[in-house]
């Protein structure tokens, strides 16, 4: 089972129920002990009676006397059973209720029980009166209907038992486990991005609280080690980008000047575009470690998305016209987004730069836009061999990349940068595979959505290949 809460209502179910059983059955012992014990009292002092009536006649009287006496004092059949036996075991007298049956003696003891023909379990005791062995004896059945009774409540109240501790079990498991429960939800909060927050410590001095200030302590030094990487990240692409600049700038100068034989200027060429493209990491790395060290504060203002969109799905219908392929743009919906177009605008681009990547010749890739519900979704679209799903959750993730041959080298920091400045407008972003082969990256903002129209008559712009031209 896998809840510690679940387990522990079992648990203290079981623990109660086997207690209250216990003490129940401890319970019917004891009173059953207790009418027996009743019962040779009564057997008793219904003998000192008889003994009372019947006098010296025992002694003295012929057993017909003593017999007749007998009869008219045993004048309740029902209640008592009386056998009365001679000392050589011939039977004297016995009561009419008995219906000639004998009650058969313990030699054992003073009472005992006995089961007389005719009338069941019976509890009688021996007494002796002159010569005379006097047994009477009552019927057990009164005992026998009340340790009935007792053991049908038992059995309803055990069911009431069941179900009433199964119900405080799990809510004591539930109350014991809330400090665990907020270990846990914090620790889920815990990110990269968010590394200062702590688990909230009781006071009380207790294993629970222990524990939170154990994980607290690695939080802190975790979040030690993920400052030392941002800023030597931060510190070190920084310092990199002016001796490389100056070193593009020499090789620039070198191609400008004309001096160098063709052989020297092709490989001055190769180190001007690996100069690029290293230069282009480099300021992908700056801007990740900002982003993730919150040292960019991003200009949110809230606009209208579409004119943005126009814009850039002019520059994205020339991109995919420069790679022979076709691309469509739709928008839908109306409202406003707080953004900052600048980020956005990259944001798109590396999507687009992708899905270019991606497209096979001729292939189309789509730009879809709605605005509705609060929120505005943007997607890329497109036709190319997708991303297995097991790999796409990660290609959000630095230098993440699915090698495929012929496509252009990158640097697998595009979608970690896409994803960083989504979420520092407090959105987010994912990948989903299209109904064709594709992959379909989806990004979503918050939005304040202008009161929707009704779905059949849409505000919306649908560009197609030509009218973006
Ligand atoms: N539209 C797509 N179709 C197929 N695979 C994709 C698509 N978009 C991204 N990927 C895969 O995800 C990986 C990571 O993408 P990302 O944009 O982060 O890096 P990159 O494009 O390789 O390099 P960069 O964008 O930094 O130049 C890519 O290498 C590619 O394998
Ligand atoms: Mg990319």
């Amino acid at each position: 089972m896998k809840s510690i809460g679940a387990r522990l209502a079992i648990c203290y179910m079981i623990a109660s129920t086997v207690t209250f059983a216990l003490l129940f059955m401890a319970g019917r012992y004891f009173i059953e002990q207790h009418a027996i014990h009743a019962l040779d009292l009564l057997n008793r002092s219904e003998f000192e009676q008889l003994k009372s009536g019947v006098g010296s006649v025992a002694d003295t009287s012929s057993t017909d006397v003593l017999r007749q006496r007998l009869r008219a004092l045993t004048d309740d059949p029902e209640l008592f059973q009386v056998e009365v036996d001679a000392p050589g075991g011939e039977v004297v007298f016995r009561s009419q209720g008995l219906d000639g049956h004998r009650i058969p003696a313990d030699p054992r003891g003073a009472v005992f029980n006995a089961v007389v023909e005719g009338l069941g379990e019976m509890r009688a005791g021996a007494f002796s009166l002159g010569p005379y062995k006097v047994i009477i004896a009552t019927s057990k059945s009164q005992v026998r209907v009340v340790m009935e009774g007792y053991e049908r409540t038992f059995y309803e109240l055990l069911l009431v038992m069941v179900v009433v501790s199964s119900v405080i079990g799990y809510a004591f498991g539930r109350i014991a486990l809330r400090p665990v429960r907020t270990i846990q939800d914090t620790a889920n909060r815990i990110r990269s991005d968010n590394l200062s927050e702590r688990i909230p410590v009781s006071a009380a001095k207790d294993e629970i609280s222990d524990l939170a200030r154990l994980l607290n302590q690695m939080f802190d030094r975790l979040e030690i080690s993920f400052d030392q990487i941002r800023r030597f990240t931060a510190e070190a692409s920084h310092e990199l980008k002016t001796p490389l600049t100056l070193v593009r700038l020499q090789a620039e100068k070198l191609v400008l000047d004309g001096q160098l034989s063709p052989a020297q200027e092709q490989s001055v060429q190769v180190q001007i575009k690996e100069l690029a493209h290293l230069n282009r990491i480099i300021e992908d790395l700056l801007l990740l470690s900002r982003a993730d060290a919150r040292a960019m504060t991003l200009d949110l203002k809230l606009q209208d998305p579409e004119p943005f969109l126009h814009s850039v799905s002019e520059d994205a219908h020339v991109l995919a016209e420069h790679r022979r392929l076709r691309f469509f743009f739709t928008h839908h919906g109306r409202g406003q987004v707080a953004m900052e177009p600048k980020w956005l605008r990259q944001v798109l681009l590396n999507l687009l730069s992708n899905a270019l990547s991606a497209s096979p010749p001729g292939g189309r890739v789509t730009l879809r836009s709605t605005l509705l519900d609060g929120l505005w979704q943007v997607s890329i679209e497109d036709e190319g061999p997708g991303v297995p799903a097991e790999q796409r959750e990660h290609i959000f993730e630095r230098f993440v990349r699915i090698p495929s041959p012929g496509e252009d080298k990158g640097t697998g920091l595009g979608l970690a940068i896409c994803r960083s400045l989504v979420e520092l407008h407090g959105g987010r972003i994912y990948a989903e595979p299209t109904p064709g082969s594709g992959l379909r990256v989806v990004f979503e903002l918050p939005a304040a959505t202008a009161s929707d129209g009704p779905a059949d008559a849409p505000h919306g712009t649908t560009l197609r290949e030509a009218d973006a031209t």
